[in-house]
């Protein structure tokens, strides 16, 4: 090695991340809660409703110094027609990757590994009259897709989604949303006009006064939820169900579908009544 010749030569370009994606927009909703859009891979085709794989280079390995990508499974927030890919997240002060993609800029690259899987999809379900979206926390993510998605209003009458959260602020992102499709010209135009009517937004609170307090699963099994939207109890004839909050919230209210209102899950290769996803948190 000649070393006069690796110290003066240019620098070179450093080469762009694997399966890189451009961020073109980052929103702080929260102290503990960020969204951010950035471009998307011309070949990516997904169902909305699905999950990819996003994250950053990590640090070098200690030994090889290779650096490593260090990626987690995230749910798309944006629908499939979108042009850019939108994602929804939590920021853990100590979270390997969330502690550093909390910092992410417009410009940046962000690593998106594009093969699109999940459960949350209408495929995974059989027709019905009436669909719920049950979340908790960033567990919203996959529902921004499929409440900007044509298919939800075509194959539903009803579109119930509930949002428990701790804090009254965790809850904006997903009012937001819903209150920004009365207005998307768009969507009011491609799936039709007043096509919003059909939902109905059920946030609730647990650690922070609210309208309505408590988490959706009691206010379920006490029937104040139904009470409060004016639909009966869930029923396999009529009711579809997709689920994304934290493991317990997925397990109770999986045993309340099965157990209470005969519902059955559902799968890609075998639809149902109800599907579940977790929200990953980091
Ligand atoms: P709670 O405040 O009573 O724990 P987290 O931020 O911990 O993921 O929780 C998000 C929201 O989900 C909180 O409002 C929390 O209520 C609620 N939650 C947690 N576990 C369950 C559960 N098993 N059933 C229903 N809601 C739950």
């Amino acid at each position: 090695m000649n070393p006069v010749t690796e110290a003066t030569a240019p620098e070179a370009k450093k080469p762009a991340l694997p399966d890189a994606q451009t961020v073109t927009q980052v929103k702080h909703w929260t102290d503990r809660l960020f969204s951010f859009r950035c471009t998307r891979p011309a070949s990516l085709r997904f169902r909305s409703g699905e999950f990819v794989m996003i994250g950053l280079m990590g640090d070098p390995h200690p030994k090889t110094g290779k650096p490593k990508p260090l990626l987690r499974a995230y749910s798309i927030a944006s629908p499939s027609w979108d042009e850019e890919m939108e994602f929804y997240s939590i920021k853990v002060p100590d979270g390997p990757l969330t502690s550093k993609l909390q910092h992410i800029e417009v410009g940046d690259e962000i690593i998106l590994r594009p093969k699109p899987v999940g459960t949350l999809v209408h495929d995974a379900l059989l027709p019905g009259k009436r669909i719920w979206f049950f979340a908790t926390g960033t567990g919203f993510a996959p529902f921004a897709s499929l409440l900007r998605e044509p298919q939800t209003y075509e194959d539903y009458d009803e579109v119930i989604i509930t949002h428990t959260c701790r804090e009254v602020g965790e809850l904006t992102y997903g009012a937001e949303l819903i209150e920004s499709l009365k207005h998307d010209e768009l969507l009011n135009e491609v799936i039709g006009e007043g096509f919003w009517k059909k939902i109905k937004y059920y946030p609730t609170t647990t650690r922070e006064e609210s309208p309505k307090m408590g988490r959706i699963t009691d206010l379920l099994r006490s029937g104040e939820a139904f009470e409060d939207l004016g639909v009966p109890p869930l029923k396999p004839e009529t009711d579809r169900a997709m689920i994304c909050g934290n493991l317990a919230f997925n397990q109770e209210l999986k045993a309340l579908f099965e157990e209470e209102y005969g519902l059955e899950e559902g799968a890609n290769s075998k639809p149902a009544h109800y599907v579940v996803e977790k929200a990953f948190l980091d």
